[in-house]
């Protein structure tokens, strides 16, 4: 079996005036692709295991494809951040094996403290986290008490209780606008484009923490503009965690998933796709005869630190799955002291967007600014 790992390196500069520090550096180690063989009989070991331990899996969008396709065949869920909490902490397993990154394990550890949460890598962070320790953050917070604390999934657990409202880009625009209707003014953490581009829509005050995405950080509106001459008549899809200038340019704006139903509804047989290219498999297989181009993060104004795929989305692998499965190494940790407040966020989430999607008011789920 080949367990070579490569460690990549990945520097990336904070925003300039950035709430934290001026630079950070990171690292990830990148599990080998497996041998055709070592693939198949990886395969039925997992699915060997998830029957025996009564586990499922639960993957995000951005992970090797394998697991993408495990997931869904063994029972368990291949999705965006949002349907990830919400299937993780429905399903009756007592076993979840999250592949993504840190945070998606910790947020369905806070929901469901009684279940245990492995990861095949739990040192596969995100930027988003890195760059919002909890000291910072909640001395930001401490200079703006009249402000709602709104922040995003890509956080901490002890970034999560700190906060009034979590949100995912599935939602963040609906829950920004109901908290504006009621009157609150925000401050939104820790991704600056995604809450520029939440402020830009819906009119709300905010203040931002000074947050990036590695990945959609880079994708660069010039390279974009000179793409889409050469595929006029592509539809561009972006997730808003890119800069300002390359949203401007996008047909569909949205999470992960808002990208794949887009794919299915707009009528264009090629697209040009603003986000990790992790992606690029269930565009594919939900989609075939269309076409699909990453969006460029590369060329005359571009260093490609992360070439479209996250570094640490990267760490999740298939001999990873099998050996926490085999062995019940890699489970997930929550201090039991935050988990109370840290899920309260979560809740008022989960119950708004459930509310959303049933068609029922979600009036009586945000308090107005003068309400007890
Ligand atoms: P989604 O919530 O859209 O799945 O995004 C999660 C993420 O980490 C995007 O970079
Ligand atoms: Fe974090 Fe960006 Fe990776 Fe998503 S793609 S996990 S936001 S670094």
């Amino acid at each position: 079996m080949n367990t070579t790992i490569t460690l990549k390196e990945v520097d990336y500069e904070q925003p300039e005036g950035g709430s934290v520090c001026s630079t950070k550096h990171a690292w990830a180690r990148v599990p080998a692709e497996p041998s055709p063989d070592e693939r198949a009989a990886l395969k039925d070991k997992i699915r060997r295991l998830l029957k025996e331990k009564n586990a499922v899996m639960v993957s995000h969008y951005y992970v090797h494809p394998d697991l993408q396709d495990l997931a869904e065949e063994t029972g368990g869920i291949v999705s965006d951040s949002l349907e990830m909490a919400r299937f993780g902490r429905d399903h009756a397993a007592q076993t979840l094996v999250v592949s993504g990154v840190r945070f998606m394990g910790e947020t369905a550890k806070i929901l469901s403290p009684e279940k245990t949460i492995l990861m095949p890598d739990l040192d596969a962070t995100c930027s988003l986290d890195l760059g919002c320790p909890i000291q910072e953050f909640s001395a930001f917070c401490d200079q703006h008490p009249d402000r709602t604390v709104v922040v995003y999934a890509n956080t901490s657990a002890a970034v999560k209780a700190r906060a009034d409202w979590l949100v995912t880009s599935s939602c963040a625009l609906d829950i920004v606008r109901a908290l504006k209707d009621q009157g609150h003014k925000i401050l939104w953490a820790p991704d600056r484009h995604l809450g520029d581009y939440i402020r830009r829509e819906t009119g709300a005050d905010m203040v931002f923490w000074n947050g990036a995405c590695i990945v959609h950080d880079e994708f660069k509106a010039f390279e974009l503009e000179a793409l889409k001459k050469e595929h006029p008549n592509a539809k561009v899809l972006v997730h808003p965690e890119s800069p300002a200038d390359v949203i401007a340019l996008a047909d569909a704006v949205g999470s992960t998933s808002a990208i794949l139903k887009a794919a299915q509804t707009l009528d264009a047989q090629e697209f040009i796709v603003a986000t990790d290219n992790g992606m690029m498999h269930k565009l594919r297989a939900l989609n075939p005869g269309k076409v699909f181009y990453e969006a460029p993060t590369a060329g005359n104004s571009a260093t490609c630190k992360s070439c479209a795929h996250c570094p640490w989305m990267a760490m999740n692998g298939l001999a990873g799955v099998a050996q926490v499965l085999e062995t019940g190494s890699n489970a997930i940790h929550v201090d039991p002291a935050l988990i109370p407040r840290a899920r309260l966020p979560i809740d008022r989430m989960l119950a708004f967007t459930a509310a959303l999607r049933n068609g029922q008011p979600t009036a009586g789920l945000v308090p107005h600014i003068g309400a007890a």
